[in-house]
């Protein structure tokens, strides 16, 4: 890093990596360079300036219902453990020993009412106080309580139950940040008729040799990458999906659109055309196991209209919040960047409280048929991903398009920019917000 950076001033003419062009030259509205995706310069200042300025997803509050639950779960490259403690508060800490800096847990789910690190045996409870330290007439008295517990992110807050954390205490509140996405985020939510949903079913973790900012929400590559499962879903009409997907979602003579949510969150937008069917999707609905008695309860919770509403996107808002988690499908997802060629993706099954068991194993098929290890949609992706990679090695004419349909966006009423379902209008805002927090302006 050079000087000027170390001063705290972000420099859009600051170089970084080897394109030698300035960061601020790498990515504009129409391209981007593919270093931005290939530089391990790149990525290693990524990890600085967005995973440690900006609100980053950690977990949803159902992952850890009991007194001592734990999740290890990283900002960036940062080890953090998120965990109920003793009171029933949930906490986030950073995973790593007073002591000489090893984690205290290693496993990345369970119950406990003490980590004890495995170096030297210094035990914290689960609010992260030191409680012990071993052979502790090695230390003056009152060492423990003057050492104090685990270091924290300095903010730490939730979304109806999405824990977030910063590491930068002058970062705005995390309300602020979601903005619309907390909009979207209530899809989910509030397609439960209880209004809460669990992360207890698992998870499907898969990795892919590429860069963590591949995985977009990207309505243009559906009907190609994943043409044989749309051409499934059109003539299996029995299937709920098939019921969702009628008309082509995903032409650009649908109603469903692109939309830049700000901050680098962007959308997928399905609601009007999910509502231009919802009475043929709810009597699909009714028809399913369990269905039946999920629609009444949802009119009973929400009333008529507003329920309609919130079964519309089937709890899927396409929802991708910036820089590391997404809400799509019948999943809340997780990217862990690795390195600039590897990312990790942690995928959360939801379910919904308070519906008969037979609707979420229903969504947990739908899931398992898209996103499983062994289904005709998401490997397609990471496939894909892989060969992006591949290509941007070439370094020839080194640039991306992203300028899909940026003649034509609009501002909408909301303030958001609105694209057609091809359009590129998701990518560009996803990298507008990484502009702007790589280069400060
Ligand atoms: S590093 Fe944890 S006890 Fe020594
Ligand atoms: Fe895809």
């Amino acid at each position: 890093m050079n000087e000027q950076v170390n001063s705290g001033e972000l420099a859009s003419a600051e170089v970084v990596g080897q394109s030698g062009l300035p960061l601020s030259e790498l990515v504009s509205d129409r391209r981007v360079h593919s270093s931005v995706y290939t530089d391990q310069a790149i990525f290693d200042l990524e990890m600085d300036r967005i995973f440690t300025k900006t609100w980053v997803y950690i977990g949803h509050e159902s992952e850890v219902p009991k007194k001592g639950d734990f999740r290890l779960r990283k900002i960036g490259r940062q080890p953090v453990i998120m965990v109920r403690d003793k009171d029933g508060k949930i906490n986030v800490m950073m995973n790593r020993c007073l002591h000489r800096g090893a984690i205290v847990a290693e496993v990345e789910a369970g119950n406990t009412k003490f980590f004890r690190c495995w170096y030297h045996g210094w035990t914290y409870d689960t609010t992260g106080k030191l409680v012990q330290v071993t052979a502790d007439e090695g230390y003056e008295p009152g060492f423990c309580e003057k050492k104090g517990g685990l270091a924290r992110p300095p903010l730490v807050d939730d979304y109806r139950g999405f824990v977030f954390a910063c590491l930068d205490e002058n970062a705005a509140p995390l309300d602020k940040h979601l903005g619309q996405a907390a909009d979207l985020l209530n899809y989910l939510i509030d397609a439960s008729p209880t209004g809460k949903i669990r992360l207890d079913a698992g998870v499907n973790k898969t990795s892919y040799r590429g860069n963590w900012k591949l995985v977009g929400m990207d309505g243009y590559h559906v009907n190609y990458v994943h043409a044989s499962v749309v051409q499934g879903w059109s003539e299996n009409s029995d299937s709920g999906i098939a019921a969702m997907h009628k008309n082509d979602p995903f032409s650009d003579e649908a109603l469903t659109r692109t939309r830049d949510l700000g901050n680098g969150h962007v959308l997928l937008d399905f609601r009007e055309h999910r509502m231009a069917a919802i009475d043929k999707y709810l009597e699909f609905l009714r028809g399913a196991p369990g269905g039946e008695k999920y629609v009444e309860d949802m009119i009973a919770a929400y009333g008529e209209e507003q329920a309609k509403k919130n079964m519309s996107l089937a709890g899927d808002p396409h929802l991708g919040v910036f820089p590391n988690l997404q809400v799509i499908g019948n999943q809340v997802r997780i990217m862990n960047p690795i390195s600039a060629g590897e990312t990790e993706v942690l995928m959360f099954p939801v379910m919904f409280e308070g519906v008969p068991d037979e609707l979420n194993t229903l969504r947990l098929r739908q899931h398992e048929s898209f996103y499983g290890p062994s289904s005709a949609g998401s490997p397609d992706d990471a496939e894909i991903f892989e060969r992006a990679q591949q290509g941007m090695r070439a370094t020839v004419n080194p640039w991306v398009d992203i300028s899909r349909g940026l003649h034509r966006e609009e501002v909408d009423a909301d303030g958001t920019i609105v694209g057609k379902i091809s359009d590129e209008t998701t990518q560009r805002g996803q990298i507008r917000a990484w502009r702007k927090l790589m280069t400060g302006g």
